[in-house]
């Protein structure tokens, strides 16, 4: 059985359960990840994805982004397909491969709770699904609230909370590691680092004479993870500017790696490169999922037999006397409302062919 064989149909399993919006009672498995504003993380989403993310200064994500990676091999070409609540728009030519979440989500700088999802079908990517949440912002822009730093963090907080969440945190290595708002808050929730991963971005801005204390936090020797850390190179703004494609920037953090004096060996300890990264974070989340379905299943099924139970004392009819069958027939008309609401809030589809 091949590698693939495996792994997808775990993935998949979670996917379909949250597209059916059942995180709402459960929690499922899911790599979610945070990090400061500008600490990295639309760059480290973008060498995993091989897309373009909304980038810029002040909180570029509002939305929770599911980000759904499908490795395709044979005849299938790259598309992706983005989608929020009914809305959805497929993109299947290369050269759209940028995403602007205002396209789906309305312009704004509020911050919002429902899930973006992005699904990138192509024979570049691993096979992963992982949530994307704002970065933590210390100084709201123009039009946002006071308290915007306080409402991503609350966002935040709902996913990290839960035990059934692996946190990567992303965290420059060009400033005091210690110090970063995203770190702290995973350790706030995981003490002892059980379901944090870290990933270390631009090594090649770090000052002299820092490498020595770098290199022993990847190798796990300063604030100890279980799920350990990882250090890439992505993409800097002269590169970006100077449109280099991500594939090149793939030979170019190889090259760094190999020509560093002090982070060569982690090529060998597996803990540089975005390859290396991906790899890692697909086996984790399958491990996880595995880890997670005993649990799971136990929950899917106490909650239908709480369901069971309220079909029960319907199957019994409206109660005999007038005032208890007319309070059964209003809550009866009032979730029927409601379901009618929510299906007719339409069904949008654009389709994108450029
Ligand atoms: P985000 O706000 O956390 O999403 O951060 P971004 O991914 O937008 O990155 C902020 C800035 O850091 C951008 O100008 C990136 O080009 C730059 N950057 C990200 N990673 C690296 C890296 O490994 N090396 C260098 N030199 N710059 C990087
Ligand atoms: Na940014
Ligand atoms: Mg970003």
């Amino acid at each position: 059985m091949n590698l693939q064989t495996y792994i997808r149909p775990y993935i998949d399993l979670i996917d379909t359960l949250r597209s059916v919006g059942i995180q709402k009672d459960l929690a499922l498995p899911t790599i979610v990840v945070i990090g400061d504003q500008s600490s990295g993380k639309s760059s480290v989403l973008e060498a995993l994805s091989g897309i373009a993310l909304p980038r810029g200064s002040g909180i570029v994500t509002r939305c929770p982004l599911e980000l759904r990676l499908r490795n395709v091999t044979g005849g299938v070409s790259w598309k992706a397909v983005l989608s929020y609540r009914k809305k959805k728009i497929e993109k299947t030519a290369e050269k759209t491969k940028r995403l602007r979440e205002n396209e789906l989500a309305g312009k704004g700088v509020k911050i919002c709770d429902d899930l973006i999802t992005l699904e990138v079908r192509s024979a570049d990517v691993c096979d992963l699904t992982l949530i994307d949440l704002p970065g933590i912002a210390r100084v709201p822009v123009q039009g946002q609230p006071q308290d915007i730093g306080n409402q991503i963090k609350r966002l935040i907080m709902k996913f990290i909370e839960k035990q059934e969440t692996i946190n990567m945190v992303v965290v420059p290595c060009n400033i005091d590691i210690a110090t970063t708002e995203a770190l702290k808050m995973a350790q706030e929730i995981d003490p002892e680092g059980i379901r944090t991963l870290a990933i270390l971005t631009k090594p090649d801005l770090i000052d002299r004479g820092t490498e020595k204390n770098i290199l022993a936090v990847v190798q796990n020797k300063v604030i100890p993870l279980r799920k350990g850390y990882v250090m890439v190179k992505c993409r800097g703004q002269q590169q970006i500017d100077e449109k280099i494609p991500l594939v090149e920037a793939t030979q170019i953090e190889r090259d760094f790696f190999q020509n560093h004096d002090f982070f060569r060996p982690l090529l060998d300890e597996n803990k540089a490169t975005v390859k290396c990264l991906a790899i890692k974070l697909t086996q984790d989340l399958v491990s996880h999922i595995k880890k997670s379905l005993p649990k799971l299943d136990e929950q899917i099924k106490k909650q239908l037999w709480d369901v069971r139970n309220e079909l029960k004392e319907c199957e019994a009819g409206p109660p005999q006397d007038l005032k208890g069958a007319k309070q059964f027939l209003i809550k009866i008309l009032t979730k029927f409302n409601d379901k009618i609401k929510s299906l007719s809030l339409g069904e949008l589809i654009i389709e994108e062919n450029l």
